[in-house]
């Protein structure tokens, strides 16, 4: 009996879009305790008893009790924990725990990050550090996985796995006469898929609420598309989309700075595409079961339980984004081919690193089009196991654009249609932009709200703000500088103080991406209150961005923050917040008289206290 309860393992995540999820709902499945009544397929290669839970889930007065925890979680935009491992983080973080309080646990921490953020992995390492402060002990570093790896995060997850259920081992060794099961068997998939003969029942849609509800996956808002209309000239290269959905009826709310959580459908062509490709009809009407509590069915909200082959693939599979390694693996294990299983098993070795990079991660290559490349693997895939190879979508964020005082009952955001190239003839195309760009008046869109980094000062406020907002950055801006002008017609006081809102808006053209430049005239007209700086960057043969008008107007960036101004960045995470940030430590630097050394500790103590803030994307 004794060593039966030592083989009990509990995975605790704190995921916000769900990929910490994936990994550790794998994880479970991979480690499931041997058992008389399963059958050998049915035993995972551990021999644990796994538990997986988000950390708000978790009684935390289990705890002492565990001997061995593996922690998954991400970091989410400025290092902030995710919203289902908060309250879990705040009792770790409680002075009353005992210093030994969790002396008889073995843990790995494996955290989800991208290194393009100045906090990457925050959350993971806090998290590692204070379960060894409370006397847990790591079996191995904390794992910094790292969405900007070229391989992606399985470079350091599988890597980082494979360490842990070795140290495990030591640690925790099978019982005597039992071995690891041989990771080429197939584990059962991870529901149990039934063709059915009939009908789909109708889809309930935004049933009756209570103000209490919480918006979330599991209980999105239907929300109807108001308007959806391009800001930007017809004849430029991008397009950029402001859609209205009608929130009206519901009872989500939200301040600027707060964030749309939109989950999007594939188009009919790609649906159709892998249903050809898989030789399988859409109107198939399946249903799903649980058979594993570690891998609980996909919220009914996004795909019922009784559903046809068209809404898996529409709604929930990830059919477009680029196969992870499980992929490679799972499909080495159906096909009949030699060739195409050496291929595959190459593809899954560390010595394949190179050529997973050159064949779907570097050209983004999709889940459709891999399968494409593999006949007979593909040909050969049971039903059951699309569950376990295709990942499910994941929702995406947008920065809330409207102003909740000026927009009542409608929640907008800005959107750029993503489009590029590869190697690869067919041009990449945005799942989520671009099945937002084809909506429709009318059409229903799942989303919910959820609160975003940036936090703009309580109305009424005389606090100046600097918001830099290159592109679709400016979003959140917006919504706090409508906002503002909302409340101060309110109050009549059409003369806020000169310049307290000051926006770096920057661009490719004024006559052809200046999003919002009537609106901002208007106000600037209307209003001394704000400053709109432009800057853009191919009106000129020299490239203006916003960083370079931020040094140009340094004196009036120091005046604002000697005033403790609030200073935001939004936009695209590649360089342009890192260059903002060292022009306005220059701006402290000359105009404040300091070293860089001083003014970098200054910028330091100003995001310490919250009057540097950024939101940024990828
Ligand atoms: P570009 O495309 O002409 O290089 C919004 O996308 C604006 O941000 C565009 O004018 C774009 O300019 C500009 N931009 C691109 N890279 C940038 C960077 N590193 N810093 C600031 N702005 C940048």
């Amino acid at each position: 009996m004794e060593s039966e309860r030592k083989r009990i393992f509990t995975i605790l995540y704190g995921s916000q879009t769900g990929t910490a999820q994936d990994v550790a709902e794998r994880v479970g499945r991979d480690a499931v305790r041997n058992s008389a009544d399963l059958t050998v397929l049915n035993t995972s290669r551990m021999q644990f008893e796994s538990h997986v839970k988000p950390m708000d889930d978790y009684d935390v007065s289990d705890l002492p009790d565990e001997s061995l925890m593996l922690f998954v979680c991400a970091t989410t935009g400025q290092g902030e924990e995710p919203d289902n491992m908060k309250k879990f983080w705040s009792f770790l973080l409680r002075k009353s725990l005992p210093a030994n309080s969790l002396s008889g646990m073995n843990y790995g921490v494996l955290g989800l990050g991208d290194s393009s953020y100045q906090k990457f992995n925050f959350v993971a390492k806090r998290l590692h550090k204070r379960l060894h402060q409370l006397g847990a002990r790591p079996l191995l570093p904390v794992g910094l996985a790292d969405d900007q790896h070229d391989l992606g995060p399985d470079a350091v997850t599988v890597p980082f796995l494979e360490s842990f259920y070795m140290k495990v081992l030591d640690v925790s060794p099978l019982p005597p006469g039992v071995k690891v099961i041989d990771s080429s068997i197939l584990l059962p998939p991870k529901y149990e898929v039934k063709v059915l003969e009939g009908g789909l029942p109708d889809q309930v849609q935004n049933a009756t609420r209570n103000v209490s509800d919480i918006y979330d996956l599991k209980n999105p808002w239907f929300a109807e598309v108001i308007h959806n209309k391009r800001v930007t000239a017809t004849d430029h290269w991008q397009d950029v989309r402001l859609i209205s959905f009608n929130i009206e009826k519901s009872f989500i709310s939200y301040v600027p700075g707060d964030v749309a959580m939109i989950m999007p459908k594939n188009s009919p062509n790609d649906v159709q595409e892998i249903l050809d490709t898989l030789e399988l009809n859409g109107e198939t009407v399946i249903s799903i079961h649980e058979r594993n509590p570690n891998a609980p069915l996909p919220p009914e909200s996004i795909l019922p339980s009784r559903c046809s082959l068209w809404q898996c693939f529409q709604d929930y599979l990830d059919i477009k984004s680029v196969p992870k390694r499980y992929f490679f693996e799972l499909l080495s294990k159906f096909t009949p081919n030699e060739l195409e299983r050496e291929r595959l098993q190459e593809f899954c070795s560390p010595e394949g690193a190179n050529d997973v990079l050159d064949y779907c991660i570097r050209p983004k290559r999709s889940i459709v089009e891999a399968l494409q490349d593999f006949p007979h693997a593909t040909q050969a895939i049971p039903l059951e196991y699309l569950f376990d190879l295709i990942p499910s979508m994941k929702p995406r964020a947008f920065s809330i654009a409207s102003s909740p005082k000026a927009h009542p009952g409608q929640l907008q955001v800005l959107v750029a249609v993503v489009q590029y190239r590869t190697k690869i003839k067919k041009p990449r195309l945005g799942v989520c932009s671009n099945y937002l760009a084809g909506l429709k008046q009318g059409d229903k869109v799942v989303l919910w709200v959820r609160k975003g980094t940036l936090r703009f000062p309580k109305q009424p406020s005389d606090l100046p703000v600097v918001m830099i907002g290159p592109g679709t950055g400016v979003a959140p801006f917006h919504s706090y500088i409508l906002d503002e002008f909302h409340d101060d017609a309110k109050r009549h006081a059409k003369n806020g103080e000169p310049g307290r809102l000051l926006l770096f808006f920057g661009s490719r053209n004024r006559d052809k991406d200046y999003f919002f430049q009537p609106e901002y005239e208007h106000m600037m007209k209307s209003s001394p209150m704000l400053k709109v700086i432009t800057a853009f960057s191919r009106d000129q043969d020299q490239k203006i961005y916003v960083q370079h008008r931020l040094r140009e107007h340094s004196a009036l960036v120091w005046d604002a923050v000697d005033r403790d101004a609030l200073i935001c960045i939004a936009g695209n995470s590649k360089q342009m917040p890192e260059a903002v940030r060292e022009a306005i430590r220059d701006a402290i630097k000359e105009n404040g008289g300091m070293t860089e050394e001083d003014a970098s500790a200054y910028l330091a103590r100003l995001e310490a206290r919250g009057r540097l803030q950024m939101e940024t994307w990828s």
